[in-house]
């Protein structure tokens, strides 16, 4: 391909990248209670390796939503502050014990304050990866991590196919159909960006992708419960949510009623190099 034609596709893409599509990216908290009952929780394992490979325990936790991650962080003996622009997800965060700040993580004010480690659960695609990796490296004691990470769902193959049917049906105009191509792929582009905007800010020693494999059974009650809170979804017409939910509910029938799902939890991550001798 051209090299002209080539610049106009990555553009294109760029424009398109998930952290400028603002409404979606400040709707979660339209049911935040449902957010913090139904999405999954992050494996022990990333936990644990994050706080080891990090240098001391104070943790900021970026696009904390209603503290989720914040709180497996907190359990394991981290001091951790949140920051999201969401005000009904940080409240949420701040009724269980997560101390939150309202921004964005691009124009939160640090304030001369320091942490190990800066996460991001489920949440830096909303971020501007050059951005946010700059914010990042501008508030990390040296060596101090940042860790990016995303839980990759894989249903059966045969679910997979049964709910991107569901999907093309009922919406064919949706934003995007999320079983179109396997789940992982598309956070494997998300790592990738991250990777690339941390390779930008200059600030870090050479990217790492860790991957954490787990299995959570859903029965047809949990996944439908899940399924409102998918980026987007609280965008389109209550009754097209509805056909949307008998839909996916009836293909969860057909295997029986429930399904165990194979999670791939990806991280793209990375040390704080030294700043230079002044
Ligand atoms: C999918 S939720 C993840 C919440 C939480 N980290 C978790 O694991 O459950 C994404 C969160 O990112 C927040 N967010 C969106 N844009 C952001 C930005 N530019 N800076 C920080 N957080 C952002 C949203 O408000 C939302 O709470």
């Amino acid at each position: 391909m051209p090299p002209r034609q080539e610049g106009r596709r990555e553009r294109a893409s760029a424009e398109n990248a998930p952290h400028r599509h603002r409404q979606i990216a400040e709707s979660f908290g339209s049911d935040a209670q449902r957010y913090d009952r139904a999405r999954p929780r992050y494996p022990g394992a990333l936990v644990e390796r994050i706080v080891a490979a990090s240098p001391g325990p104070d943790v900021l936790d970026a696009g904390c939503g209603t503290g989720i991650a914040a709180r497996q962080f907190q359990a394991a003996g981290c001091r951790v502050l949140g920051v999201d622009p969401d005000a009904r997800m940080a409240g949420l965060a701040r009724q269980s014990g997560v101390e939150v700040e309202v921004a964005t993580f691009e124009a939160w004010d640090p304030a001369g304050r320091a942490f190990d480690a800066v996460i991001a659960a489920q949440a830096w695609h909303w971020v501007d990866p050059v951005a946010g990796a700059a914010k990042a490296a501008a508030v990390l004691r040296p060596a101090g991590r940042l860790a990016v990470f995303w839980n990759a769902f894989q249903p059966p193959p045969d679910l997979g196919e049964a709910f991107a049917e569901v999907y093309r049906r009922v919406q064919p105009g949706l934003p995007f159909n999320p079983w179109a191509r396997p789940a992982l792929d598309a956070y494997l582009m998300m790592c990738g960006a991250a990777a690339d905007g941390i390779r930008q800010a200059g600030a870090f020693g050479e990217p790492e992708q860790w991957q954490f494999g787990w299995d959570h059974s859903y029965t047809r009650y949990g996944w439908l419960e899940q399924v409102p809170t998918f980026g987007g979804l609280s965008q389109i017409p209550p009754a097209k949510l509805e056909e949307l939910l008998t839909g996916i509910g009836a293909a969860i029938d057909a295997m029986g009623g429930s399904f165990t799902a194979h999670y791939i939890t990806v991280a793209a991550t990375a040390a704080r190099t030294a700043p230079p001798d002044p």
